[in-house]
This record gives C-alpha cells, structure tokens and sequence, in this order.
C-alpha cells in the first residue's frame, strides 16, 4: 500500500489560470478536478500575450478557480494534503501571482508547499494519463514549448534537442496570420490545408542539414512570406487554392522537419525506452501526430498522447507533478521563488528559443 495523497495544483505561467485537485495512491491516479479559465479574448487584439495583462488577470481569477477546483471535487482544504503550484518557467507576473495564492493557502491551512516546474508538469502526464514507467522520450510542441526530452524519473530530465527560435504552435500561429486566418492558427491551417497541395512550394526543412536533435522554424516562415509575396506581386492576391496549398506545404515541412529530428531522439536517446509520449498543442494536429505516431512504431516503441486537455496548459498536471515531487520527499519552504527561467536540464546551455508565450528553458 503506497500512502494516499490528494493534492491542489495551481497554474498561472502563461495565458491560462488553472486549478485543479488530483489524488493519487494505491497505484490508482484520479483527477478529481480540473479547472481551466484561458484569457484568449483578452489578449486577441495585441496578437499575442501582454504579460501586464496577463498577470492582472490571473490575479483577479486565481481565487476563483481554486474555490471552483474544491467544489468540484467535492473537498475542503482540511481534506488537501498539499499545495502544488507552478513556480517557473513562465511570464514572472503571472507565476508570482500563484505562487503567492499557494503560499496564502498553504500558510493559512497549514499545508505543505511544492514548487513545480512547468515543464515538468508536462513532460510527466503521460504518467498520470497512461501510468507510463520511466525511462521514456518526450516531445514537448505547443506555442510556447518545443524540446525532446528522455525523462529518467520525476525529477531527472536530459533535454536532446529543441528549437533554437520559434514554436511550432506559434510558426502555425504566424502563418495564419500572414494568411489571413483566424487564431489559434494551428486548427485554422490544418483546416486549409486539407484542400492543398503539399508538394507545390518547395518549403525548406531547417537544421535537416546538422546533426542532433535541435530545430528552426522561423526560416520556414520567412519562406512563406516570400512564396506568399511573391504570388500577390504576380496575380494581384491569393487564390483559395494557393492559400490551401501555402498551408499543405508549410504543414508538410513542419511535419517532415518534427518526424526526421524525432526519428533521430529514438534512435540516438531511445535505449531502454518504455514510450515516445508527445503533449502540447501541436500534437493535436493529425498530420503531425500520425506522423509521429509511425515514427515511434517504426521504433518498435509505444506511443502515447495523452487527451488534449490534458496536452494543453492545465493545473492537474501541476498537482500531479508535485505528488511526484512529495513522494520523491521533497518540497518547499514559504520562500518558494518564482522563476521566469528554470530550464529542465541544468546540465545543458539554456536554449535560445523562447516561443512567443515565454516559456524559456
Ligand atoms: O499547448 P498549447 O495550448 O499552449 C501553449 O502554447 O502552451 O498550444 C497552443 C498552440 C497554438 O500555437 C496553436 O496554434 C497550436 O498549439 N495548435 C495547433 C493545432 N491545434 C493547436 N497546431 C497545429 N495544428 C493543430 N491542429
Ligand atoms: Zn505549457
């Protein structure tokens, strides 16, 4: 019998605020609850996230959701065994307006205190979604996150490769808007696409070229403007077919470029291996997750991508990332500092990459 542990997780690193109260023990892992509130509207007019906003906003939310997470569950703080909540990396305003709200509620109910990584949170659902064994290979694509990881245990975590610029969610983000479609992107341009050619442009496939497991994707984009420029200096604008086709290529590239450099982690990282697990939002397109889905079956390992709420940002992989944590025999003290950069691995040189929410690591 391991001890049971039922534990409030707090999320506010970017643009959503979340609460949510996971239990696990037993072998059994359940979330009880899991509260997201994004802030898309707010923010749609600046394409992108404003931090000042941002951080206002979780402010104003984060009570609200944690009161929203207990009720769902069904719980008191009397019942919480502790508070989870991420400390970095993220926009700083925002991941110390919850590490302030965790301190608050841990100091005022007596309750221990655990710093999470972010990253961390992600790169460990496929244990709380799948009960995956370690080691396994993680591939991290969202808007704000793109790295391979081969993760050891909860707290050990060797980063293989990652974009050095932009996100692929945020290239898709990019790429709407050059062509005029509504964000997110991603959705919008796997929409288009459908209808395209992927062979019509000849979009490049960066850092194909050089060894190892590290990305671009901002060239990709420079390649679309120019294909897109050019088309509207010749024709006066776009075609539905040409957007279709602009879209179909740079999928195409995206895909080729996530699939090669991924084939490359499980075959140079992937010994022992249990799983290639991916999580984020671009793993929600279905060009790129079948593809990756062969790549790992071409590796003979299994593949696992946990349900897209769970992908996405959220405050249950927080709190289980701190069961991980507490269960490890740690956590913190009332001075938890909050962290706009908290790489992963420590071992590696910091990543030059951002992505355009500002999760560095
Ligand atoms: O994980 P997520 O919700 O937030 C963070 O970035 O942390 O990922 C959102 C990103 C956006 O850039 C969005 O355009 C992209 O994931 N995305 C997609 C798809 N659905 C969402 N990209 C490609 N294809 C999709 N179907
Ligand atoms: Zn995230």
């Amino acid at each position: 019998m391991d001890q049971g542990l039922t534990v409030l997780g707090i999320e506010s690193s970017c643009d959503d605020t979340a609460a949510a109260v996971v239990r696990a023990g037993d072998g059994e892992r359940q979330i009880l609850s899991s509260v997201v509130a994004g802030q898309t509207d707010l923010h749609a007019a600046f394409g992108g996230v404003v931090p000042e906003l941002a951080a206002r906003a979780h402010a104003e939310k984060l009570d609200l959701c944690v009161e929203a997470a207990l009720d769902r569950a069904g719980l008191g703080l009397d019942r919480i065994d502790a508070v989870a909540v991420t400390a970095g990396p993220g926009l700083i305003g925002g991941v110390m307006a919850g590490v302030m709200c965790a301190k608050g509620i841990a100091a005022g109910a007596g309750l221990p205190l655990v710093g999470v990584n972010h990253l961390a949170g992600h790169a460990l659902t496929p244990r709380l979604t799948d009960g995956l064994a370690f080691p396994y290979l993680m591939l991290l694509v969202s808007g704000g996150h793109c790295q391979f990881l081969r993760v050891e245990g909860a707290e050990t975590f060797h980063r293989l490769g990652g974009t050095i610029d932009d996100a692929p969610g945020e290239a898709f983000d990019k790429t709407a808007k050059l062509l005029g479609l509504p964000q997110p992107g991603g959705p919008a341009v796997e929409a288009e696409a459908k209808a395209g050619d992927p062979a019509r442009f000849a979009f490049p496939r960066p850092l194909l070229d050089r060894p190892g497991c590290d990305l671009s994707f901002s060239g990709l984009k420079t390649a679309l403007v120019r294909a897109r420029d050019a088309l509207v200096a010749e024709k006066g604008g776009l075609t539905r077919a040409d957007r279709a086709d602009l879209c179909a290529g740079f999928q195409a590239a995206v895909t080729d470029v996530l699939a090669e450099k991924s084939r490359r982690a499980l075959r140079d990282h992937g010994a022992g291996a249990k799983a290639f697990a991916v999580a984020g939002g671009v793993a929600a397109n279905s060009t790129i997750r079948a593809a990756l889905e062969g790549v790992a079956q071409a590796a003979g390992l299994r593949f696992v991508a946990p349900p897209l709420s769970l992908c996405t940002d959220n405050a249950a992989m927080i709190a289980w990332a701190g069961i991980e944590r507490l269960r490890a025999g740690h956590h913190d003290g009332l001075d938890l500092a909050a962290r706009p950069r908290w790489p992963l691995d420590t071992a590696r040189p910091a990543l030059i990459g951002s992505g355009r929410k500002g999760a560095k690591a």
